[in-house]
């Protein structure tokens, strides 16, 4: 197995959030070839502005950077008011006219199995700005009111089994990805 670097995004700026806690959780959890790297930069991007993009900020592109270095994207985001956090979709938005985004394998991450609509919207979202959803390796934790932080969630096995078992899925679906792509430009 190659190594892989796959980028992790939370959508959300809390302290102690819970989608945070599951993507530090999955970082930790990754199999020895596999690097989570949780970025930390949402609170920095400064709004989109069309405008600005001739002349990238500083934020901005880093977080481009460190998408071009990635095989993957991972989101975890919360839902407010039954759309996608703020924050999330702002840092979705400075990516829609780049070229990391295109045909990036995407994992989601749902922390509240109750909230649907920021799912869904994120699917169109992504599938819209042309990223691959690996339906196989969504899932959905109910932590939720658990109280779980990064190392709650790894000593939970109903919490953690699931999220290895969907990066483990994500993982092979970037392979057999590189693998079909491979193929194609022969
Ligand atoms: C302003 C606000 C609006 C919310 N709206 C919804 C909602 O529409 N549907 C839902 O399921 N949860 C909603 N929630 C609950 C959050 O999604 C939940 O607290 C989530 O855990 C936040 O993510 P975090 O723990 O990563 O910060 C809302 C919370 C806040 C603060």
């Amino acid at each position: 197995m190659k190594p892989l670097n796959i980028l992790a995004i939370s959508g959300s700026l809390r302290k102690v959030s819970y989608n945070t806690a599951a993507i530090e959780a999955l970082s930790r959890l990754a199999p020895d070839q596999v690097t989570v790297k949780v970025y930390r930069g949402l609170g920095d991007l400064p709004l989109f502005n069309p405008d600005l993009e001739s002349q990238l900020p500083a934020a901005v592109a880093d977080l481009k950077s460190a998408l071009a270095q990635s095989q993957g994207l991972i989101i975890a985001s919360p839902e407010y008011a039954h759309g996608i956090s703020g924050v999330m979709k702002n840092a979705l938005d400075w990516l829609v006219s780049g070229e990391e985004f295109v045909y990036l394998p995407v994992m989601l991450i749902n922390t509240s199995p109750r909230a649907s609509h920021a799912q869904a919207a994120l699917r169109e979202v992504v599938a819209t700005m042309s990223g691959r959803i690996i339906d196989n390796a969504c899932v959905s934790v109910p932590l939720l009111s658990s109280n779980l932080d990064m190392e709650g969630v790894i000593q939970t096995p109903e919490i953690a089994g699931p999220l290895q078992k969907g990066l483990q899925q994500f993982v092979a679906g970037i392979e057999a990805q590189g693998e079909a792509d491979d193929w194609a430009s022969v």
